[in-house]
């Protein structure tokens, strides 16, 4: 008898889990991570799944009953984790999509259609700085010429971090129809509205660019402040600016990750590099949003001295998921249908041209990638029973 929802949620607790902080460090192909993955095939093994895996490291577990046939209903999520990331955002669409199955079996349905569980890897791009890698690959998005090459930040190659990680030859997506991916909801938006479950009509576009601000190292003493050539300063400007240019435009600007050269609390830094994360509601306005914080970074790097370079490392464009696909899931039961600003494989597959909708549950902090990230259990059991719903639909 397969482990039920908050069996298998127990299951995985504590894998990844920092005792300090409480979040989760699951990163692509790092231990946690494939803890993970093996838990996954031991999950699809016990229910009679199909496990088929691509040469990316992606995972799709089928549920083929005798005589299913025709396109197949596509849904799971993925099992990394942003950096002290949150127990839900992807491992809930996982978790619930194996649970769905157990309802539909439970209930003495039998799919027309193959159903799949799919595992997505990197969807974060915590690791190696593209986001949804695993998806783009999957789709042909990203070539395996370029995605190869990246690095992590110890220097280790896609490539080299595939190596030992559990592969096949499979074209996970073939026979897709349709896809849906269930996941917890990253906003206040169902927490406002009431709500325990909704469905996404689309996707900020959204971009990762990394600013790459120099100077010269100086003594933090001796060096009067008028001849300095301190990269920091024009890196805080800029962190400021964006920040007030999003505000006022109501779009979203970050600067979470940098990195100091030499990282000296006496020296004035040689060098400083920032990555900033860009979302706005159209790609016009993402372009004029990038466009304005590197002009200012620019004009401002003139006057401290220091110089500036700024590489697009991951950039998503706008996604409107299918709106018919929508309709017949969320329309008969009252489910709101809700924009998003967080980049997903959803968007990936959709970009791909596989029609696909999203489904969101309740997140009563309202807070994401963060160990504050929730869910109550009985709004996951809601989730459940929606994705079982909603596989039933399509794949009658
Ligand atoms: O960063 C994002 O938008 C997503 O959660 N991967
Ligand atoms: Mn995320
Ligand atoms: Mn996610």
């Amino acid at each position: 008898m397969p482990a039920d929802f908050e069996a298998m949620w127990r299951d995985l607790a504590p894998v990844g889990r920092s005792s300090s902080s409480g979040g989760y460090f699951r990163q692509p192909f790092t231990a946690p991570e494939r803890e993970l993955d093996a838990w996954f095939a031991e999950q699809c093994a016990a229910r009679g799944l199909e496990v088929e895996r691509d040469r990316f490291g992606n995972t799709v577990a089928w549920w083929r009953p005798p005589g299913a046939a025709g396109p197949a209903v596509l849904t799971g999520s993925h099992l990394d984790s942003v950096l002290d990331g949150g127990a839900y955002d992807g491992p809930l669409g996982v978790v619930s999509a194996l649970a769905a199955v157990d309802v539909l079996r439970d209930r003495g349905v039998t799919p027309s259609r193959p159903i799949g569980v799919g595992v997505f890897v990197e969807e974060e791009g915590s690791r190696f700085g593209l986001a949804c890698l695993g998806s783009r690959l999957a789709t042909g998005a990203t070539d395996w010429a370029t995605a190869r090459a990246l690095t992590d930040r110890a220097g280790v190659a896609v490539e080299d971090a595939l190596a030992d990680v559990a592969r096949g030859e499979a074209d996970l997506l073939r026979d897709v129809g349709c896809f849906v991916e269930l996941h917890v909801e990253q906003g206040r938006d169902l927490v406002d509205r009431d709500v325990a479950v909704g469905a996404a009509s689309g996707i900020w576009p959204h971009g990762r660019y990394r600013f790459a601000f120099t100077g010269e190292a100086n003594h933090a003493g001796t060096t009067r402040m008028e001849d300095r050539r301190d990269p920091m300063l024009t890196y805080a400007t800029t962190v400021l600016a964006a920040g007030e240019r999003a505000r006022r435009a109501g779009q979203r600007a970050t600067f979470g990750r940098l990195d100091v050269r030499p990282n000296g609390t006496n020296a004035v830094p040689s060098a400083v590099t920032a990555w900033f994360d860009a979302r706005a509601e159209t790609a016009e306005q993402l372009d004029a949003l990038l466009a304005d914080v590197e002009r200012q970074a620019q004009e401002r790097a003139g006057r401290d001295g220091t110089g500036l370079t700024v590489t697009p490392e991951s950039v998503s464009g706008a996604v409107h998921f299918d709106a018919e696909l929508t309709s017949r899931i969320a329309g008969p039961h009252g489910w709101p249908v809700i924009p998003t600003m967080a980049g997903h494989d959803a968007g990936v597959l959709s970009a791909a041209g596989i029609p696909t909708a999203m489904l969101f549950v309740r997140n009563p902090t309202g807070v994401s990638h963060s160990p504050d990230e929730h869910a109550e259990t009985v709004d996951c059991l809601a989730g459940v029973a929606a994705l079982a719903d909603t596989l039933a639909e399509l794949a009658a």
